[in-house]
């Protein structure tokens, strides 16, 4: 598309862009290069872009048919193509009212029905009524779950601790290494304990694998035969067959659809464990965050709107400064597991080299996620992130309060907390030159070692506070930016072939492992290996 050579041809003319020429410029940089969508406030000034740059993106986004490609979505047409699917998370957050339509039946009805459901059952835990085989209350939950059955609502329950019943305690088991369910178990009573198996196929073996071991767990514990498992386990799934093969009573299932994706579906009954933990009224304040973003999304003029922004700032960089990573430092401990959860949320969705026609991609695609609280990350890695070699954009998130139950001490502390993000933002940006370094009086041989050269890009997020609708705003903000994205590369976004291989080949790896099986076909360096386990296990 000529809109790639324009922005090449761009690139070249801005040839050493430096932030600090473009503050100079322009006094009205960091205001005019700011948006607010719904309580966030994005201030993209520290990106090495000026007017023409956005302009040229935005271009390329039209051309591209990015617009396009949303309405189709948000209409409910099956625009994950290699799926035959829908892609609807968007209605997941709609109001009650909405009307989305797939192949000519509103799904709304269905979305708010599963809602109310599972507000009763979360009533019902919360409040004791729900009561566990031998009559006594649930205490705790355990999530069993992996992807996006596992990530979003451990990531949403840690993030919103503060929001959540310290009632109860809610765990999170995802790994096949038997150690996570151990220790997820430690402690716990079965009499107490109530399992959430997530998963939207029911097939996934990691999944199932603990789910058995969790149910044994409890039987053995509460010395029941199966009549017990109809009051300790509950399943969240698009499968029925499967969940009642399990054993599982499908009165006790809470649906979804096949035009859920895993990595979008944290708002949908996945979310299950997380709406017991925040109560009804949180979880729909979740919703009501996703939806407010979904709006700005569909509706705001491109040059106002922020997904697209975000999407077409990551183009940008990964194109014309050979940036091949993005990371993703929240300046709040709630939000340790976020960028974990991106990742999936991204790699996944852009990790993909062929177009929608199955062609050979000729853009680079999808970065590598990657991230952790910002003030730890300061001690470990941002020393790349300022002297390195690489170009690393990142996104620096924030909040103006703490929440939570924290005495004035430590509540005192968010000041400094805060300051960390600014100044980080501020060093990566504008660095130190070796002339300001040596007017401090360093010696020579050290001043090259002591120069800062910023112009590190960066994107902060700002908002007064982490609520259950700041997050599902944040969120949404991050899934919009992955679809607009794949869209101008023109991948599908919404499928992930690319995780089978390994599930096909570790199903046929595993007898070699346990019973020294032959598998026909093993190349010569897994065979090795294997027979090194085999050894090592002493078998
Ligand atoms: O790893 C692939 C994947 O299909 C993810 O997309 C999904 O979130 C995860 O596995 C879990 O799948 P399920 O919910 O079907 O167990």
């Amino acid at each position: 598309m000529p809109e790639w050579d324009a922005l090449a041809e761009h690139r070249k003319q801005l040839g050493e862009v430096r932030l600090r020429e473009l503050f100079a410029a322009d006094a009205g940089r960091a205001g005019r290069y700011g948006i607010q969508v719904g309580d966030l406030y994005l201030d993209y000034s520290r990106n090495l872009v000026t007017d023409d740059t956005l302009r040229l993106l935005r271009e390329l986004a039209e051309a591209a048919g990015v617009p396009a490609l949303r309405d189709a979505m948000f209409r409910g047409e099956r625009i994950n193509t290699t799926e035959d699917r829908a892609v609807l998370h968007t209605a997941l957050r709609s109001p009650s009212d909405a009307v989305i339509e797939v192949d000519g039946v509103n799904v709304v009805p269905g979305v708010h029905s599963v809602l109310s459901r599972m507000q009763v059952f979360t009533d019902n835990v919360r409040s004791g009524v729900w009561k566990g085989h031998t009559g006594r209350r649930i205490r705790t939950v355990v999530n069993i779950g992996i992807g996006g059955s596992d990530l979003g609502p451990a990531m949403a329950y840690e993030a919103l601790r503060p929001w959540t019943s310290r009632e109860l305690d809610f765990r999170f088991v995802s790994n096949v290494d038997g150690a996570d369910l151990h220790e997820a178990l430690r402690g716990l009573d079965p009499a107490e304990t109530l399992f959430i198996v997530a998963s939207k196929t029911f097939t996934t073996v990691e999944t199932v694998t603990n789910a058995v071991s969790a149910r044994k767990w409890l039987l053995d514990g509460l010395g029941a035969g199966q009549e017990a498992v109809a009051r300790h386990f509950v399943a969240v799934s698009t499968n029925a067959e499967k969940v009642a093969g399990f054993g599982i009573d499908t009165h006790n299932m809470f649906e979804f659809w096949d035009w859920v994706g895993g990595r979008y579906s944290l708002d949908s009954a996945i979310g299950l464990s997380l709406m017991v933990a925040l109560g009804n009224d949180g979880f729909r304040e979740m919703l009501a965050g996703f939806h407010a973003v979904d709006e700005h999304f569909r509706d705001a003029p491109l040059e106002r709107n922020a997904p697209f922004l975000l999407g077409l700032l990551g183009i940008w960089y990964g194109e014309f400064f050979d940036a091949r990573s993005h990371a993703v430092l929240p300046y709040s401990h709630y939000l340790s597991k976020f960028p974990a959860y991106l990742q999936q949320l991204d790699m996944e969705s852009n990790g993909k080299s062929v177009t929608r026609d199955g062609r050979p991609v000729s853009r680079r695609t999808g970065p590598v996620v990657w991230g952790t609280p910002g003030t730890n990350g300061q001690h470990a890695y941002f020393q790349l992130l300022h002297q390195g070699t690489q170009v690393i954009p990142a996104d620096l998130i924030g909040f103006a309060r703490p929440v939570g139950e924290l005495s004035a001490d430590l509540t005192a502390q968010h000041d400094l907390l805060m300051a960390n993000l600014f100044a980080q933002g501020q060093a990566l940006a504008f660095g130190k030159t070796a002339e300001e370094v040596r007017a401090e009086g360093v010696a020579e041989e050290l001043v090259a070692h002591r120069t800062f050269p910023g112009n590190r890009p960066t994107t902060t997020i700002l908002a007064a506070e982490l609520s259950p609708s700041v997050l599902g705003q944040l969120v949404a903000l991050y899934e919009h930016k992955v679809f607009v994205q794949g869209a101008v590369w023109d991948i599908n976004s919404f499928d992930q072939w690319g995780v089978e291989l390994g599930k096909v080949l570790a199903r046929r790896i595993e007898p070699a492992l346990a019973e020294g099986a032959d598998v026909p076909g093993l190349d010569a360096s897994t065979a090795a290996l294997v027979t090194r386990y085999r050894e090592l296990r002493g078998r």
